[in-house]
């Protein structure tokens, strides 16, 4: 230890340099806190001599490793790493001192010290083999930087697990938030419960194959230490008591029937929960988490909490006498006394409880940290009640959503603090939710990056130094980085936005097709919907004129290579497009199929119905009228509606065309389950339905309602929950 800092603080005396020009500028993700450049560089030809503190000595290999896994190893001049403690800096902070001769290393803890040699990892592999000379200050904004991993859904091998923590430290991310329990599969060998894993971790896909793993004890042990090592700290999730149907599937007594069941293979929030008023189930519960505890040392627990229907509840005569005999008013204070429950027991055991936002329903225990997902909300509420909370909203932290919602740009203007609440010290930062119903293992990266590296830079950085722009510029050279680390990263966007207007004749959209990524190139065919093929081919930056209703067919290439799928988008040019419309329904601001024109913009809902087109109402009836230009000969009206019942989105009961000359005096008449009785079956249907009414004569108004069916039904998951309608679009076809 003397001797190098003996060399090294005589060369900073003599302040011995290089010329600047070779060094490129520092291109940190994320960015530090501050760069103050010198005037001269330091050279990376050499093998590195790093050389710790006394008291991180046990470190020094694994750290040495770490620093030198990206370099080509060659032979020559030595770089000398000095690192040591800077009493008073805060653990995680760290400086660095780059100087000809060497850089020095000063941090809070062994925690900052790790950061500080990623960040020389990142800038070696960009370098070119010199380093800018400066010093460098940092330090993160946020405390908790996660990644939610559901193995769940689609199980994944313990080496994928450890890829991902790698990829989280490398980000300077702090937390694996990891998703171990759920309908589809519970992933944690629990001794006490063997079932949980020999039944529980397996499921029967529809086409017969079996799906899923789980993690043994030892595979916990060795992933927690590995990510202990990389500084992530791995808390475990514990779903209840909803998400729960394979716990209930090993053993059926857990639930309020006690019927057996099987571990599902598809997706969404199922009825049949851990019953709350079994003395047994809780037993289970709090067996389960000793083992879990044992496991896993985070100072925090997740134990869900989310989407837990109480219709079993509210007929299982053992939680009504639990609603009794606790004095509570109903099954949403029962959701909360079992929380409570299993709250006060991590307590009792030293460590902390976060739960979904759905915990503050009907009040939360002492010390809960809430995670706000259905907006920010849930996480302003309970700082407002005192508690802490961790945010990752649907709106920009989802990363199982396509970039079509949840774009790199949309996750970069995430700001994790509601308005009030900056510096509270009460928001403990945020996470990227990365479910896997529609992601298996082999998927999850392209989905996960590059956004988490957007994520990774709300997280640490101040919001000063927040660029949209700049972050672009410093993203070109991470995915240099994302290579080397053979990163499978998916887009950062639709790479093509459309631009559509109405067109110079009374049918006809103008269309055009913008390239949204750098070096995108494609051609669109627009294919009429009846009818062969159409019009020409459409090339990009110029307005094409389309006639009548079709899909848009577009191709990309980048760099001429070809960019995958065929990007469609469904269209139609008529009489009622960018005509004046009024809404008979409240949008709903999830759902709002581009507002108030959305209904009649040419643009038509696809087979996504988070595509951004369709128009939804949760709740209600939905209604609009369109004016047309003039009086119109009218064929036929005709309206999308989209029907999803698993994820509560249901066929109208009754829907009503009507055209009118005047505005006052209407035509048509209500149709009764246009689509006949809903179906029993709420997994199987996920499709675009269209209603058509022929009309044959003139009119300059024309109007669709549309009547809501009600609460979801008894057979249903969501029974008594409202229902969405999903309309898009009132298309009137007629002639040119
Ligand atoms: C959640 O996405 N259900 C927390
Ligand atoms: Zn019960």
């Amino acid at each position: 230890m003397e001797k190098p800092l003996l060399i090294f603080a005589l060369a900073l005396l003599l302040g011995a340099c290089a010329p600047l020009a070779e060094a490129p500028p520092l291109e940190l993700i994320p960015h530090p806190i501050s760069w103050n450049p010198g005037q001269s560089t330091c050279s990376l030809s050499g093998t590195w001599n790093l050389e710790v503190a006394e008291e991180w000595k046990d470190e020094r290999g694994f750290w040495l490793d770490w620093l030198v896994a990206d370099s080509d190893g060659n032979e020559g001049k030595a770089v000398v790493v000095i690192m040591e403690r800077a009493h008073g800096m805060e653990p995680e902070a760290y400086a660095l001192a780059i100087r000809p001769e060497g850089i020095r290393i000063e941090a809070g803890s062994e925690h900052g010290a790790f950061h500080a040699l990623t960040t020389l990892r990142s800038l070696v592999l960009t370098s070119g083999g010199v380093l800018p000379c400066g010093d460098l200050v940092d330090a993160p904004r946020f405390a908790h930087r996660g990644l939610l991993l559901d193995c769940c859904r689609h199980f994944m091998e313990p080496d994928f697990v450890k890829r991902m923590i790698d990829l989280l430290a490398l980000h300077k991310m702090s937390v694996l938030h990891w998703h171990l329990t759920e309908d589809q599969g519970w992933r944690v060998e629990i001794d006490a419960y063997p079932d949980l894993t020999q039944k529980g971790a397996w499921r029967t896909e529809a086409d017969g194959s079996q799906h899923g793993g789980f993690y043994t004890k030892e595979e916990i042990r060795d992933i927690v230490a590995y990510a202990a090592q990389r500084h992530i700290e791995v808390i475990p999730e514990i779903e209840l008591p909803g998400h729960s149907r394979a716990a209930l599937a090993a053993y059926p007594w857990l639930g309020c029937t006690g019927e057996a069941m099987e571990v599902p293979n598809d997706w969404g929030v199922f009825k049949d929960i851990y019953c709350a008023g079994q003395d047994t189930t809780l037993a289970f519960l709090k067996t389960v988490l000793d083992e879990v505890m044992e496991l896993f040392p985070s100072e925090y627990i997740h134990i869900g909490g989310d989407e837990a229907p109480k219709v079993r509840w509210e007929q299982c005569p053992r939680c009504q006498k639990r609603i009794a005999d606790e004095g509570l008013h109903d099954t949403h204070e029962l959701q909360s006394w079992f929380i409570g429950e299993i709250g006060r027991y991590l307590e009792a055991h030293g460590r902390k409880m976060i739960g979904w936002d759905e915990i503050l329903e009907g009040g939360l225990p002492a010390d809960a940290t809430v995670q706000s997902w259905r907006g920010m909300d849930g996480g302003r509420d309970a700082v407002a009640m005192g508690h802490d909370a961790i945010m990752s909203p649907t709106s920009h932290c989802y990363f199982d959503y396509p970039v079509e919602s949840t774009d790199l740009e949309k996750v970069y203007g995430f700001e994790p603090e509601p308005e009030g609440l900056n510096g509270s010290g009460q928001i403990l930062g945020g996470e990227c939710n990365m479910w896997s119903e529609r992601a298996p293992q082999h998927l999850v990266e392209s989905k996960v990056f590059p956004r988490l590296v957007a994520m990774a830079e709300v997280l640490w950085s101040p919001p000063s130094t927040k660029s949209w722009r700049g972050f672009q510029e410093r993203m070109e050279s991470h995915y240099g980085r994302l290579d080397a680390w053979e990163v499978a990263y998916g887009w950062e966007t639709v790479p093509m936005a459309l631009e559509w207007k109405k067109g110079h004749t009374p049918n006809s959209l103008q269309v055009q097709i913008v390239p949204a990524m750098f070096g995108v190139d494609g051609i669109g065919d627009f294919v009429l919907r009846r009818g062969s093929t159409a019009a020409a081919a459409l090339g990009m930056e110029e307005f094409h004129s389309v006639e009548g209703e079709g899909e848009l067919r577009v191709t990309l290439s980048r760099k001429g290579a070809s960019m995958g799928d065929l990007l469609v988008f469904p269209l139609a040019g008529h009489a009622g497009a960018f005509r004046a419309v009024e809404l008979d329904h409240e949008i709903n601001a999830y759902y709002p199929g581009r507002g108030s024109q959305g209904l009649a913009d040419g643009r038509l809902g696809s087979d996504d119905f988070r595509d951004g087109s369709w128009q939804a109402a949760n709740g209600q009836h939905m209604g609009v009228t369109v004016e047309l230009d003039a009086p119109t000969q009218i064929d036929s009206l005709s309206m999308q509606v989209y029907r999803y019942q698993d994820a509560w989105i249901f066929l109208p009961d009754s829907v009503r065309f009507q055209w009118s000359v005047d505005g006052e005096h209407w035509d048509g008449e209500w149709r009764e389950q246009p689509f006949g009785s809903p179906t029993f079956d709420p997994s199987e249907a996920q499709d675009v339905n269209r209603l058509v009414i022929p009309v044959g004569e003139t009119a300059r108004w024309v109007r669709f309602e549309a009547r809501n069916p009600g609460p979801c039904p008894d057979w249903h998951d969501g029974a008594s929950s409202a229902t969405w309608l999903f309309l898009d679009e009132l298309v009137v076809h007629s002639q040119p």
